[in-house]
């Protein structure tokens, strides 16, 4: 980022966030703050709390926080940088030349904003009328092709490469973001076809994917290939669009091809995005976990399809994805499934999705014979090792009952194979030390919560503890210091924009949509304090007594268990 954080936390410090916010939305003062419609989800009473004093907006409902870059940001769909120019432009800040070079590949952006412009005023020309006629038998409305940017690549060798040419870009620019190539002269990469921009996350245009719209033996879709601004593995099509409406309506449907998205966008349901025929990356799943939704994975009807949805729904199952499987039959795709039974039959379809567990249940059943005594065999093996990856004990416990019924197995047989891998009494242990886990981890946030907020706070935890036995918030408590010793002062807004390149960035959101509507008490938060010492001291009870188990002298042994009985009284000095 070439823009330094003194400078963004001057434009920040300058901008009042009532003023920006305010310049979106109506805001009506009560009390002390300020109250809006939230417009992050579909609010009818003010929800919305902006707080002048400590420049932090918070809904009540949605939990939408953070400070007034951040809203921006999330108001417009843009970049935290591009919010900064947003909010220094409001109120008559120029940003040093560093903004200029913030995004390097400006002009591959514009270039290929030109190409969409392009793309679309060709569709619209005489030139265009067989794709017109083509997107119109497909059912698409003039306002979705508007909408979606959808144009059309004319027929010419290099219409496209001539005309960015005579705008001034370089033909190696035009090479870079795989719009032209070059043998003996300059030409453009796609012709006589229907052209689907595709955006990242922050709304820019980055590629294309186009169409051909006639018999031809060539792939049916060509697409854009992999360049510095278009990554295909951590592109997703239309999340730009779909964002906003799945955190209003707490799921998203992810589907395969960018025709389905755009005809179930069409018919309504607007929170969808499109794999575009590749498969999950790491990257798809962060940018769908953003989101904290439930995610509902339809891919196609097919074979590919159901591969598609197993390897999908792993990843997304081993990243805690609160994950929904929809399978639908009878067409191809959801675009015909749409076009063939309506939405109404599609949205029935998604609130009947299934787990990924009872999608995995029945998927194991194909291509097997369950009259035979081997295919059974097998199956209710698949299904023990499936179950061995649950921790859920109901679910364990209704499939086995399940099992038990259907193949008339002894109930007692299926359990010891599930119990074998997970003994009964370790998973108590480990779920009360999951439970102790998350209450120390809620200490910890509350602690930085009041860290963040005042530093008589910071004082105070300087005295009194110096120390948090989880490195991540040891981290961010660190960052908190280094922030209060380099500028001598501490508030929430200023800080969320120090933090913006760190690692810990996200984690300090969540803690403040967690805690901002928290109350600050000096009595509280010496209890805190004081409940972090309890940790602190039987984390150390607990390396010592793993300790005890290796030591063999004697003297040695003495003195550990005599520094644990001190330990468990309290009475030893951190
Ligand atoms: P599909 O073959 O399922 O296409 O491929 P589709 O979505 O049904 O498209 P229409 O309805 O025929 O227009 C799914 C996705 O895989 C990618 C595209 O992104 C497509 O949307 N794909 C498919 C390609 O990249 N190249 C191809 O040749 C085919
Ligand atoms: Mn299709």
């Amino acid at each position: 980022m070439a823009l330094s954080s003194e400078e963004i936390m001057n434009i920040q410090k300058t901008a009042n966030i009532v003023d920006i916010i305010g310049s979106y939305v109506s805001l009506e003062k009560k009390g002390k703050n300020y109250f809006c419609i939230c417009p992050f989800h579909d609010d009818h009473n003010p929800s919305m709390c902006v707080n002048e004093q400590r420049q932090l907006y918070t809904c009540f409902v949605c939990h939408a926080t953070g400070n007034v870059f951040n809203f921006v940001q999330n108001y417009e769909n843009i970049s935290f940088i591009e919010a900064v120019k947003v909010v220094a432009d409001k109120i008559g800040i120029t940003l040093s030349e560093g903004y200029k070079t913030v995004s390097k590949y400006e002009k591959h952006y514009e270039a290929t904003e030109l190409a969409l412009k392009f793309y679309q005023n060709n569709l619209k020309s005489k030139d265009g009328s067989y794709a017109r006629a083509y997107l119109k038998e497909r059912g698409l409305s003039d306002e979705t092709i508007q909408e979606f940017g959808i144009g059309y690549a004319p027929r010419e060798n290099d219409a496209l490469s001539k005309l960015l040419i005579n705008k001034g870009y370089d033909e190696n620019l035009l090479m870079s973001i795989g719009l032209s190539s070059k043998g003996n002269v300059l030409y453009d990469l796609f012709r006589d076809r229907i052209t689907f921009p595709i955006h990242n996350a922050s709304g820019r245009a980055v590629g294309f994917s186009a169409r051909i719209f006639y018999e031809s033996d060539d792939a049916k879709y060509i697409n854009t290939k992999e360049t510095v601004i278009f990554k295909k593995g951590e592109i997703l099509f239309n999340y730009h669009r779909a964002q906003t409406e799945a955190r209003r309506l707490k799921y998203i449907v992810v589907v395969e091809g960018q025709m389905d998205a755009i005809r179930i966008y069409e018919s309504g349901i607007k929170n969808v995005v499109a794999t575009m025929g590749t498969a999950l990356t790491m990257e798809h799943v962060k940018l769908l976990k953003k989101l904290n939704v439930k995610v509902v994975l339809c891919m196609d009807s097919d074979n590919a399809g159901e591969k598609a949805t197993v390897t999908n729904g792993e990843l997304l199952e081993q990243n805690d994805v609160d994950l929904a499987i929809l399978r639908l039959s009878g067409t191809k795709d959801p675009d015909e499934y749409i076009l063939k039974y309506g939405i109404e039959a599609f949205n029935t379809a998604v609130s009947n999705a299934v787990s990924y567990f009872d999608f995995k249940l029945n998927y194991l059943k194909k291509d097997k014979n369950l009259n035979k005594v081997d295919d059974v065999t097998n199956y209710i093996n698949q299904v023990i090792a499936e179950l061995n990856k649950t921790k859920d004990d109901v679910l364990i416990n209704l499939t086995i009952n399940k099992l038990s019924e259907d193949y008339g197995i002894d109930r007692n047989i299926l359990l010891n194979k599930v119990i074998k891998v997970e003994p009964k009494k370790t998973k108590v242990i480990e779920h009360q030390e999951r439970e102790k886990l998350k209450k120390n981890q809620r200490l910890s946030e509350i602690l930085l919560y009041y860290l963040m907020n005042e530093e008589k706070y910071i004082k105070l935890y300087e005295q009194e503890l110096s120390y948090i036995p989880d490195e991540t918030y040891m981290n961010i408590a660190q960052d908190i210091l280094a922030f209060f010793i380099k500028y001598n002062y501490i508030n929430i807004a200023d800080f969320i924009t120090y933090e913006i390149n760190s690692d810990y960035y996200t984690n300090v959101l969540n803690i403040i949509d967690k805690y901002a509507n928290m109350e600050l008490n000096d009595g509280d938060f010496i209890g805190i304090i004081d409940k972090i010492k309890t940790w602190i001291n039987e984390k150390k009870i607990m390396e010592l007594k793993n300790r005890l188990k290796v030591v063999t002298d004697m003297n040695e042994k003495l003195s550990i268990t005599d520094e644990i009985a001190k330990l468990k009284k309290g009475c030893v000095n951190q």
